[in-house]
């Protein structure tokens, strides 16, 4: 570390979680092939989500994140990426309402693929094989064969990525995504909750607002802003040959970027300083993430920050907190005091998904909760810390899943069995994930309240 950086200089160093794959060739082969292959996203779209970070790192906007844990080749449909879309666009909608706060909005999609798991083997009545490690290295069902990894499936991963991104593109862009379809959707919500006198207030302020531009005739044919939105990829950096082939310059600056997904993040189980996890992600000059779990220390943590953001850059570097409810008062205040002593820009999301996380008979849930009191607690600290809780990383989905207990609808563990789809951590279903928002939108507006915060750019 410290030598000079190159798309495959991590290729030197300690790696964790790498795939064993049984033929070096066709490995290489299939990495050429990608290298050849056009970019997903472009530089100049990863510099405007740097530019939108820095600006929730003063407390200007907040950072709506999330989508999947683990993305999948069989459920690769347009109904699947509209109902992700279209349930991310109304969470956005009901914080930058009711929180007052410009949200943006990045998913953890076309590209969220590669899994890092904490065994290398799973057992299943007697019989072990290599864990499933995503659908870009291995297959998830229980047999040998399909527990090799297979190098073939990068490119399905490439093909299906192009794919989503296109159609998120268009969502996007095309009109889809004008406010006054948003805010439909989110009346349709209200009205089916059993917590509907919760969010009444909010949802009749949000149509006397619509209602007043209507009339003063700022609507989705006259204003362009109000018919589009800016939407961004993020997945975890997990496998770097991938990552590597789609490392391209950019020939404006003739920087590197990582062109697989605008913003990419280190995960907590490949964050050692002077290993290949990070040594990639130093070089690039992408929006970066990096997991924060209870093993995180303070100097540890400055040590990272010195690696990957050396020019202390806004929105280059998140944080992405995942300690648990009951833990997020014990560790966060040391890190943010370590933070703030070294002057650092650094902008702090709460995952209040993977430090929640228990068993319940055959399945693993999240209690609906929990997640809310680590997000209340993330507040919290940050409100004695007098720093901006920046955004939220939640594991979700557009469907009816029932994975993750409680929420309006007290989904109990016996509930679990009915629609549990997903493909590694359970995911917050579409209703739970609205809930998320109006609670969270509470908590960025009482936090506007009592701190002083920069005026809002003439641009937001
Ligand atoms: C994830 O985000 O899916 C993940 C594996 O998280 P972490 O690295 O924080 O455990
Ligand atoms: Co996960």
């Amino acid at each position: 570390m410290g030598e000079r950086w190159t798309p495959k200089s991590w290729r030197h160093l300690p790696i964790e979680q790498v795939p064993a794959y049984p033929d070096a060739a066709a490995l290489g082969a299939v990495e050429s092939q990608i290298a050849s292959f056009p970019p997903l996203v472009f530089a100049g779209e990863a510099r405007k989500l740097k530019a939108a970070l820095g600006r929730v790192a003063v407390g200007q906007a907040f950072l709506l994140q999330g989508g999947d844990c683990a993305e999948s080749f069989d459920e690769h449909s347009a109904d699947n990426i509209r109902d992700f879309f279209r349930v991310f666009l109304q969470m956005a909608m009901v914080l930058t309402f009711a929180g007052g706060s410009p949200v943006v909005k990045v998913g953890r999609i076309a590209g969220q693929f590669a899994k890092p798991r904490s065994s290398p083997t799973e057992t299943l009545e007697g019989v072990s094989l290599p864990s499933y490690r995503g659908d870009i290295i291995n297959g998830i069902g229980f047999t040998e064969e399909l527990r090799v990894p297979d190098p073939r499936r990068q490119l399905e991963a490439y093909r299906q990525s192009a794919a989503t991104l296109n159609l998120l593109r268009a969502f996007a862009t095309g009109g889809y995504a004008n406010l006054e379809n948003a805010h439909r959707w989110m009346l349709g919500f209200v009205k089916d909750s059993p917590q509907s006198s919760r969010y009444q207030d909010v949802a009749g302020r949000m149509t006397d607002a619509l209602d007043f531009m209507r009339a003063i005739g700022i609507n989705p044919e006259t204003h362009p802003e109000v018919r589009t939105t800016d939407f961004y990829t993020s997945h975890e950096a997990l496998l770097l040959g991938y990552e590597e082939a789609l490392t391209r310059v950019d020939s404006t600056t003739g920087d590197w970027y990582a062109t697989s997904g605008h913003m990419l993040w280190i995960g907590d189980r490949t964050r050692q300083p002077d290993h290949a996890h990070v040594e990639y992600a130093r070089g690039i000059k992408n929006p970066i993430g990096l997991k924060c779990g209870p093993s995180m220390k303070a100097e540890g943590l400055i040590r990272l920050i010195d690696l990957l953001n050396p020019e202390n850059e806004p929105g280059r570097l998140s944080l992405i907190c995942r300690f648990g409810a009951d833990k997020v008062g014990d560790h966060l205040p040391a890190l943010i005091r370590a933070v703030e002593r070294e002057g650092r820009s650094v902008v702090w999301i709460c995952d209040p998904m993977h430090g929640n996380t228990i068993p319940a008979g055959r399945y693993k849930t999240r209690p609906f909760e929990r997640v809310m009191q680590e997000i209340e607690g993330f507040f919290g600290v940050h409100r004695a810390e007098g720093t901006f809780a920046g955004g939220i990383h939640l594991e979700m989905t557009g469907k009816d899943v029932t994975e993750c207990t409680g929420g309006a609808r007290a989904l109990t563990a016996d509930d679990l069995q009915d629609r549990y789809h997903t493909y590694c951590d359970p995911r917050l279903n579409a209703e739970q994930a609205l809930e998320v928002a109006f609670r969270t939108a509470e908590l960025v507006k009482a936090e506007r309240s009592h701190v002083e915060r920069p005026r809002l750019d003439a641009a937001e």
